[in-house]
Parts: C-alpha cells; structure tokens; sequence
C-alpha cells in the first residue's frame, strides 16, 4: 500500500538556520509539525525559546555564523543530540541595500559572508555526516535575485548567483552518496527583511510587476522546502526553484 503521508518527518533530524523570524521560522514550524527534530539556529538568544514552544523535540542554538571555522562544532553538537542529520536547510541571510557606485567592502563582505560562504561551510560540515548516513537533503534559501539584477542589490546579487552555483557543485558530488542540494529563490517575502526595502509605493509598483499580484508568504516558501527535502524528491537536485509569482518570467 503506498504511504499517502508523502510529507511525514519522523525519525529525521533537521537544521535550520536563521530560525528566529521570518521565513526560518515558518520553515521551522513546518518542520517540526511534520515530527522532525529542529535543531533552530540563530544569533537571536529568542530561538532557544521558541524551539522550546515546537510541537516536536527541538534545540535552539545562539550562534552567529559568521564564524565559519565554528560550523564543524555546530554540527557536532546537533548530531550529538540527536544522533544523526538527515537534513539541512540554510536560510539565514542578510541584505545591505547600497547603489553599485557607493557599495563598501565592509558591506559586499558581509554579505557574502553570511549569505554564501557560512552555508557553503556549513554544507560542507553537514555532508561529512550525511555521506557517511548514505542520505541527505540540503536546502538553500537564494533569491530571484540570483538569476536577475535588482537595483541596489548588487553585493546582495551576487552573494545569491554564487550560493546557487555552490549548491550545484555541491549537489553534482554528493549526490552519489544519496544526498540531494537544491536551492529555493522566492521574490520579496512579507517577512521584516522582505519590509525594510520593499514598503510604500516601492513595494506597490513592485507587485505591479508580479503576475500574480502580490508578494510571497513565509508560509509558502516553508511548503516548497517540504517538497525538497521529502525522499519522494529524490530525483530532484542541483535545481534553483524559482518561486517568484511570475516576476522572473515576463
Ligand atoms: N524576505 C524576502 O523578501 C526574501 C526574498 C528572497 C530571499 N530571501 C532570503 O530568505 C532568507 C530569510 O530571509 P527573511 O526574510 O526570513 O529574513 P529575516 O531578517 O526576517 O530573518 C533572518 C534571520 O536570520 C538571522 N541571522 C542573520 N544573520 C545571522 C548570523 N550571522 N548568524 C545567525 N543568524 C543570523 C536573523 O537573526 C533572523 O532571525 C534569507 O537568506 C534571505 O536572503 C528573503
């Protein structure tokens, strides 16, 4: 008899990062609703919290992951508790908004810091465990940003295109091993970073160009991670979902 249940996480331990707000949040609820184990990463103290608030077992960890020589130990720590890591999904990311003839070092590092190389690093530390478990799922939250240019975005751009083709080389050498790397790109998210540069009139004129009138939910972009990391999804890797309402198509 076929299990209709395509979606069921029992028994699986996940890590999600920038787990505190926003899309990771929702992708954490889901998650955990579904009976994984959420290991909920964040620099956000709250997240210990509000792991603690999740229908499943979960563990909040305060961490910045901007120390990319700490993310063999992160992921120690989450395999240590729960015995084993079946899935990854990095989403924590930043946006420093700046026109190309004014962007600083200081903000095109810290970008590609946080939004491309911590989930690279973090992949690579997950993929030691899950190449040993002959089974994985990785899941990169990147923007339609990585496949169109977006005024002001030019750090942000470019941190998102390189996360994609990461997680295709990735995809392209762990796939062997049973291990499946695919990123999802949405347009703006209703989420405070989604906010802070697409609000007002900017916000309106940018829905105006979306075919189906509106921007994405957290809730949405959880639903489609579901579908990735599912072993029915197996097929699946190296892909760029775009889910974008249409904006990248016209
Ligand atoms: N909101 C959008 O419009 C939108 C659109 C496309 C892609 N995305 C991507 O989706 C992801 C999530 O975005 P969001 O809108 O939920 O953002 P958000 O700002 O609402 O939440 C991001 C979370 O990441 C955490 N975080 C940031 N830097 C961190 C660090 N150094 N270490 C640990 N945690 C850190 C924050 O504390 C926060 O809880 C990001 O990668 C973003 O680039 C967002």
């Amino acid at each position: 008899m076929t299990n209709h249940n395509l979606f069921n996480l029992d028994g699986q331990v996940a890590i999600v990062t920038g787990a505190s707000a926003g899309i990771g949040l929702a992708i954490s609820e889901l998650l955990s609703s579904l009976g994984a184990k959420v290991a909920m990463v964040d620099k956000n103290p709250d997240v210990v919290t509000q792991a603690e608030k999740m229908p499943s077992h979960c563990l909040g960890i305060t961490a910045d992951l901007s120390e990319i020589d700490k993310m063999p130990a992160l992921i120690d720590r989450v395999v240590n508790t729960f015995g084993r890591l079946d899935i990854l999904v990095n989403n924590a990311g930043i946006g420093i908004l700046e026109p190309v003839l004014e962007v600083k070092q200081q903000s095109w590092d810290a970008t590609l810091l946080i939004n491309l190389t911590a989930p690279y690093f973090l992949s690579q530390a997950a993929g030691k465990v899950m190449t040993q478990q002959k089974y994985g799922r990785i899941v990169n939250i990147a923007s339609q940003a990585s496949v169109i240019a977006l005024e002001n975005h030019a750090a942000y751009c470019t941190s998102k295109a390189g996360l994609v083709i990461a997680s295709k080389v990735l995809a392209a050498e762990l796939g062997k091993y049973g291990i499946t790397v695919n990123c999802i790109s949405p347009t703006v998210v209703e989420t405070e970073l989604g906010k802070r540069y697409w609000h007002g009139e900017r916000a309106e004129e940018m829905k105006a160009k979306i075919p189906v009138g509106r921007f994405a939910t957290p809730e949405e972009i959880a639903s489609a991670v579901a579908y990735l990391i599912s072993k029915q999804a197996g097929i699946i890797t190296g892909e760029n979902m775009i889910i974008d309402g249409g904006y990248t198509i016209i």
